[in-house]
C-alpha cells in the first residue's frame, strides 16, 4: 500500500452550534461531520426545527434506496434549487411519471449505446489532447480544462453537433446558476414549498432564458437528416425512445428538459472525477507509470475504443479508488413522505434522510485503512466492498442512470491523458476536497505536463 495520505479536510474537534453548522455548510459541506459519523450507523438530529437522520447502515440505506423507495422521495430543497434547470426530467420526477422516464430512457444509456458515445468520448479528448500538447513544461490549471473537455464531451454525444457555436453560451449560463442559484441558502430550507423567496424569482427568471437556449440547440439539431440504421448519439436515441410498457415516447418539453438533465447531472461530476483521478495519479507517480503502461497497450481509437474498456483495468480501478476517496456527489437526501421506521428508529413524516457517499467511502466499520489510497481494492480478484458502503453513483432504482456512460467517459480520458503526457503537480499548496454542488478542489491546483 501507498504512503501518503491524499488530502481531506480536519475533522471538527467539538460539538458545533446550529449557526455555526449552516456557515460550515455554506462553505464546505465536508467539515460538517465529526468523528462519530464515520464509526456510528444511524446519527438522528435537528437542523433548523427539522428532523434529520443520517444513516450509514447498509440494512438502513436498503430500506430507504430500495425496500420502502416509494417513502422517500427527493426534499423540497433540492427541487426548490434543480427544478429552474431540470424542469419534470428524470433526476427530479417522482412515481409513476418516474417510472415511465426511467423505463425509456434507461436502454440509451445501457452498455450497449457505449461504442456510440465512446466515439464523441475520444474525439473530444482528442481535440483537447491537441490542446493541451501546446501548453507543456508550464504549470496549469487542468480543472478548467477537464470542466471544458466534459461539457464539448456532454454536447457532442448528446447532439454530435461541433460545439464550438454553442459552448461559450453554454458555459456563460451553467457559470451564472452554479455561482447565483445552485447552493441552497437558508430560505430554501426553511420556506414552505409554496413561497418563492426573490432567489427563486431569479431562478424562474434564468429558467425562460435556459429553455430559450435549449430550444435553439434543439432547433439546429433538429435540422439533421434523420439517422441511418444506426443512431448517431443521444438525441437520436432519445427521440426514437419509446416506454417499453405503453409505447410513448417523448414531447418537445419533456425531451428539452431529459436533455437538459443528462448535461446537467452529467458534466461536472464527470469533469471532477477525471480532476481527482489525475491528481492522485501525479501525487503516486509509481502507480502513474503503471496506468501509463497500461494504456500504452490500447488502441484507444474512436471505433475501436468501448472495446478497450476490459483492457484497462489499472485504470477502472483508479479511477473507482478516486471515486471513492473523492465521490463527486458527496450527499444523497431524501424526505419521507409518511410515517416509518428505520432499524428501530421511528421517522416521523417529512424527517429528511442523509445518505452521505463521502461519509459511507470511510467509515471505519466498512472499509480497512480508509483514508489511504488504495486502487488494489478495486482490481480484479479483489474481495468487493460490502453492499451499500461504496455507492458514488447511488443505489437501487434511482441509481445514477449515467453511471455506465460516466466510468467509460473517466476510463478512456484518462487512459488517453496519462498516454500523451506525464503529468506532475506544480505546488499549489495543502489541497483540500470542498464539496459545493459537486467535490471540487479548495483552491486552484496547478500540474505541468510534459509529452510522453
Ligand atoms: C462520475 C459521474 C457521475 C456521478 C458521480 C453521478 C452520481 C449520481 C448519483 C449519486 C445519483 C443518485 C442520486 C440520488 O439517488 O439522489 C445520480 C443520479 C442521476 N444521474 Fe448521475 N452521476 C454521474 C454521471 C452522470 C451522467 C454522465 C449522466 C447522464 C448522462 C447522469 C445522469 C443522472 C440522472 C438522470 C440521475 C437521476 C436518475 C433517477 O433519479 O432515476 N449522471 N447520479
Amino acid at each position: 500500500m501507498l504512503q501518503i495520505l491524499p488530502p481531506r479536510p480536519p475533522l471538527p474537534t467539538r460539538l458545533r452550534t446550529q449557526l455555526e453548522s449552516f456557515l460550515v455548510l455554506r462553505r464546505n459541506f465536508l467539515e460538517l461531520w465529526g468523528q462519530p459519523a464515520y464509526e456510528l450507523e444511524v446519527l438522528p438530529g435537528r437542523f433548523l426545527g427539522r428532523e434529520q437522520l443520517m444513516i450509514n447502515a447498509p440494512d438502513a440505506i436498503r430500506h430507504v434506496l430500495v425496500g420502502n423507495a416509494d417513502n422517500y422521495q427527493r426534499n423540497p430543497a433540492t427541487r426548490r434549487v434543480l427544478q429552474p434547470v431540470l424542469g419534470g426530467g428524470l433526476f427530479l420526477a417522482e412515481g409513476e411519471a418516474w417510472r415511465h422516464q426511467r423505463r425509456t430512457i434507461a436502454p440509451a444509456l445501457s452498455p450497449r449505446s457505449m461504442p456510440v458515445l465512446a466515439h464523441h468520448v475520444v474525439a473530444a479528448s482528442a481535440a483537447k489532447e491537441a490542446e493541451l500538447a501546446t501548453l507543456t513544461h508550464r504549470p496549469l490549471e487542468l480543472l478548467p480544462h477537464l470542466q471544458h473537455l466534459a461539457l464539448a464531451i456532454a454536447g457532442q454525444s448528446m447532439f454530435s453537433l461541433e460545439m464550438s457555436g454553442f459552448a461559450a453560451e453554454l458555459r456563460r449560463l451553467l457559470m451564472s446558476y452554479g455561482l447565483r442559484y445552485a447552493q441552497p441558502g437558508i430560505l430554501d430550507l426553511l420556506l414552505p414549498e409554496n413561497v418563492p423567496s426573490l432567489v427563486d424569482r431569479g431562478r424562474a427568471a434564468f429558467r425562460v432564458e435556459w429553455l430559450a437556449f435549449l430550444d435553439r440547440l434543439i432547433a439546429v439539431r433538429s435540422a439533421y437528416p434523420p439517422p441511418g440504421d444506426r443512431p448517431r448519439d443521444l438525441f437520436d436515441m432519445l427521440a426514437a425512445a419509446r416506454d417499453p410498457e405503453t409505447g410513448a415516447g417523448f414531447d418537445h418539453a419533456q425531451l428539452r428538459d431529459e436533455v437538459s438533465t443528462m448535461i446537467l447531472a452529467g458534466h461536472e461530476t464527470t469533469a471532477v472525477t477525471l480532476f481527482w483521478s489525475l491528481y492522485l495519479a501525479a501525487l503516486y507517480p509509481e502507480q502513474q507509470e503503471r496506468l501509463a503502461a497500461e494504456a500504452a497497450g490500447a488502441g484507444l481509437g474512436a471505433d475501436e475504443a468501448a472495446g478497450d474498456l476490459t483492457r484497462l483495468p489499472a485504470i477502472r480501478a483508479h479511477v473507482d479508488e478516486a471515486l471513492r476517496l473523492y465521490p463527486p456527489a458527496f450527499l444523497i437526501v431524501r424526505q419521507a413522505q409518511a410515517a416509518d421506521s428505520i432499524m428501530g428508529h421511528p421517522v416521523s413524516a417529512g424527517t429528511t434522510i442523509t445518505i452521505s457517499p463521502w461519509v459511507l467511502h470511510r467509515h471505519h466499520k466498512r472499509w480497512h485503512a480508509p483514508d489511504a489510497f488504495d486502487p488494489d481494492r478495486f482490481m480484479p480478484g479483489a474481495t468487493p466492498p460490502e453492499r451499500y458502503a461504496y455507492m458514488p453513483f447511488g443505489a437501487g432504482p434511482r441509481i445514477c442512470v449515467g453511471a455506465q456512460f460516466a466510468l467509460t467517459e473517466a476510463v478512456l480520458v484518462m487512459a488517453r491523458l496519462l498516454r500523451a503526457f506525464r503529468i506532475t503537480h506544480a505546488g499549489s499548496g495543502a489541497v483540500v476536497p470542498r464539496a459545493m454542488v459537486t467535490t471540487q478542489p479548495d483552491r486552484p491546483v496547478r500540474f505541468v505536463l510534459a509529452p510522453r
